[in-house]
């Protein structure tokens, strides 16, 4: 049997599991090891010190213990807060996720693109910095979605209480253009937003950008994996409630 050294994926809860199917598609014959902060989620109402001291445990960790040879942080909010000080840190290749407001601002040149992310994203240098880029091309309105973050945690993804609350945060911004999913876990609650915002509406995500941006680097650094058995995936969570577990594999194979 050949050993390989696996990828390291971590989120503050089950949302990056929406990021590790892309990557998965992309490279099924690399070894996983996905780590959910569920115990600490939300990040989004956290400080940005405090999301970059639990997104450096979880990194040390997955170094440490698992000899990852690649990170991704597949967390719009700790990606904001702690990549640039990571990749200072660490020498391995670090990958994060931002919104994916380019490519819905090329697609719908003038209009309007809600981006919806979690209150600290939503604050962030990496955000202002995008949505300045793209001002003169686009409206760009911000919608921070918090109590998003505990629907998916809970796997409540297409309740009348989970449509209630989009209503709550998004009717008085409609009609749009397109939405942006700013948040790893908005993915999984796709359906019911697209009930909210109307069929018409684009939503982006930017997940497969992570993922083809990973595989990108790997090329470069010699540490594609040349198996072509299938690739192996351990779900961990820092909730010890094996239901976490449970709900992550529920999730990944959605
Ligand atoms: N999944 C995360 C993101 O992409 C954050 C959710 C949270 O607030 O913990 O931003």
């Amino acid at each position: 049997m050949t050993f390989k050294q696996p990828i390291g994926v971590f989120d503050s809860g089950l949302g990056g599991l929406s990021v590790l199917k892309q990557i998965y598609k992309l490279m099924p014959n690399e070894d996983y090891i996905f780590f959910g902060d569920s115990a600490n989620a939300p990040y989004g109402i956290k400080s940005t010190q405090e999301v970059y001291e639990l997104s450096k445990k979880i990194t040390e960790m997955l170094i440490n213990k698992y000899h990852v040879k690649a990170i991704v942080i597949a967390c719009n909010t700790a990606t904001s807060a702690a990549i640039n000080r990571l990749r200072e840190e660490y020498s391995i290749p670090i990958i994060g996720l931002e919104p994916a407001i380019k490519p819905a601002v090329q697609n719908n040149s003038h209009g309007k693109v809600i981006v919806m992310a979690t209150p600290l994203t939503l604050v962030g240098k990496k955000f202002d910095q995008s949505a300045e880029r793209f001002k003169n091309e686009a409206t760009i309105i911000k919608a921070p979605a918090p109590d998003l973050v505990e629907y998916v945690e809970r796997g409540e993804l297409l309740s009348s209480g989970i449509k209630e609350y989009l209503h709550k945060i998004l009717d008085d911004k409609l009609p749009v253009n397109a939405i942006v999913l700013g948040c790893t876990h908005f993915p999984f609650a796709q359906k019911a937003i697209q009930e909210v915002v109307g069929n018409d509406v684009e939503i982006y995500d930017g997940s497969m950008g992570a993922a083809m941006q990973l595989q990108r680097k790997l090329k470069d650094i010699g540490k594609l994996t040349s198996d072509t058995s299938k690739g192996k995936i351990e779900f961990k969570n820092s909730n010890p409630d094996p239901k976490e577990i449970e709900l992550s594999q529920k999730l990944f194979d959605m």
